[in-house]
């Protein structure tokens, strides 16, 4: 069966909604949120009655929106035709964030547009696509013009896209502002990394298999290595980039992301509480990182020039709006452990960095050497683990290396590997947002960040932040752009007696 097949046979029916899109003439919205919805309107996936307000400052009228839309389409979502029925479904309105003025012309707009449909409930969600210090402000707003607030049944919901905060006393104040107007099972926080297929399949592949949960503790694993390797180096977003780093953009989200799904117990049920509690309580059990003795813990770098998939590329500090001196760090390593039960011990090394040799992510879990090895003449040097690794981009799959008999005379094993890959199940073909956009207007929050739990990540990564920001780096650039980071990021695994898995 075809992936859009599958996909439409398990989606659940939506109820009738309009979606707000706060900053429609941004970047998120062209390459993201439209062709996603895109998407799903060709696959009919979409509530009757669905209808798209974009608001933004720059001008424009319902007719030059829908033009500018179709075109992001055909740009950012090439193998799918343009739905016309979707362009019909769009209106804008021109307006700033901060004038009430704005927000009743919203409101005119979204009651129009409902009697247009035929009447139906009041059911709203506002998508702020928007730089974060607006974010406090739309939902004000939106607040006082009577539109947070759900009535006799119907939804308002609000999205709220990353960073959340820049800090963790920031991102306190952000959900203390937003919880003024909206209360928590209001708010969806996005992770993206938790739309995407291959991720949702941790639960899967820990809960509905019984041979790996026996394996899953700290009996037989001897690490976990969790890797977000990006060949793109920082392009033109230095003007959020330089201030947030590597540390901010990946591992307070993403990457904590991936390791909460790998460490967490198993939920009472696959909801939005039970899921989230889980993950929180993996997070509280990350042992405090001591900001003093940093260098134990991780490793930072910073790309200079070199050559990615055969083309030369510029230095992070030549990158369009970098500072020359600038000490922001492209690429981190770090090693985290969870004091509980099942992990104390087990090291999670997770890395991510900016122009590295190829674009993958990847979590490996390598198992413990077996107790005794008697198999003396192994082919290879050294007889390897057995890991087991989940490839979550790009040939999504998982793969388990095992040691197999080289048949023939005498005893002498190779590493082999039994491989699942996506494409058998008609591949990981759909994008996260489409999957994380239908999950709000069906309000499951089970894939969104609860507010404690973003809180609890900047509390994971504020002791790195802390000491980074308060000693400049040695000697940044120190990897060239192509290569798979810093050499010091090697002598950091090498301490620990163990490597990196090569990607
Ligand atoms: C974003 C980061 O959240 O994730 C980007 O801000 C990064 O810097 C991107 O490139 C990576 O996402 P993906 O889905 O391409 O792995």
């Amino acid at each position: 069966m075809k992936a859009a097949a599958v996909r439409a046979k398990h989606l659940p029916k939506h109820p009738p909604c309009a979606m707000v899109i706060f900053g429609a003439s941004g970047d998120l919205t062209s390459r993201m949120l439209i062709p996603a919805l895109d998407r799903l309107s060709q696959e009919h996936a979409l509530p009757e009655g669905f209808f798209v307000v974009g608001v933004a400052r720059t001008p424009m009228t319902d007719s030059i929106f829908r033009e500018s839309m179709a075109e992001a389409v055909r740009i950012f979502a090439p193998e799918t035709p343009v739905s016309k029925e979707l362009l019909s479904n769009l209106h804008y309105v021109t307006g700033e964030f901060t004038s009430p003025a704005t927000f009743k012309m919203l409101a005119k707009v979204l009651a129009k547009q409902r009697a247009a449909r035929g009447g139906g409930p009041e059911n709203h969600v506002f998508y702020l696509a928007t730089p974060p210090d607006l974010d406090p402000l739309i939902v004000e707003q939106l607040g006082k013009a009577g539109l947070a607030s759900e009535k006799d049944g119907t939804f308002s919901r609000v999205v709220v896209e990353k960073p959340f905060g820049h800090d963790l006393t920031s991102a306190q104040q952000l959900n203390a502002d937003i919880r003024r107007f909206f209360q928590e099972q209001q708010i969806y926080r996005i992770d993206h990394y938790l739309g995407k297929e291959t991720v949702q399949n941790i639960f899967v592949l820990r809960f509905a298999n019984g041979v790996f949960e026996p394996l899953w503790n700290r009996q037989y694993i001897d690490n976990v290595q969790i890797a977000v390797a990006e060949c793109l180096g920082v392009g033109h977003r230095a003007g959020y980039y330089e201030s947030a780093g590597v540390v901010r953009d990946m591992f307070q989200n993403h990457l904590l992301q991936l390791l909460s799904l790998m460490a967490m117990e198993e939920p009472a049920r696959f909801d939005a509480v039970s899921v989230r509690g889980e993950k929180v309580k993996v997070l509280r059990s990350i042992r405090p990182i001591d900001p003093a003795r940093i260098d134990e813990s991780a490793v930072r770098g910073q790309y200079g020039p070199g050559v990615v998939e055969g083309e030369k590329v510029p230095g992070y500090r030549s990158e369009p709006g970098v500072s020359k001196k600038s000490a922001t760090p492209t690429y981190a390593a770090v090693k985290f452990l969870i004091d509980n039960w099942r992990w104390a011990g087990v090291p999670f090394y997770l890395r991510s960095g900016k122009s590295l040799a190829k674009r993958t992510t990847e979590i490996a879990i390598e198992f413990r050497d077996v107790p005794h090895m008697f198999f003396q003449e192994a082919r290879s040097e050294k007889f390897e683990r057995n890991v087991l690794r989940l490839k979550i981009q790009p040939d999504e799959g998982i793969s388990l290396k095992i040691l197999a008999k080289i048949p023939g005379g005498g005893m002498h094993a190779t590493p082999v590997t039994m491989d699942f890959s996506y494409a058998q199940l008609g591949g990981a073909a759909h994008g996260a947002y489409e999957r994380l956009l239908l999950d709000v207007m069906h309000g499951d929050a089970t894939l969104f960040t609860r507010g404690d739990e973003v809180e609890e990540a900047w509390q994971v990564i504020s002791p790195i932040l802390q000491a980074w920001e308060k000693t400049a780096p040695k000697s940044f650039p120190n990897y060239s752009a192509g290569t798979w980071g810093p050499e010091e990021s090697d002598r950091f695994m090498e301490r620990d007696g163990r490597r990196w898995r090569k990607l």
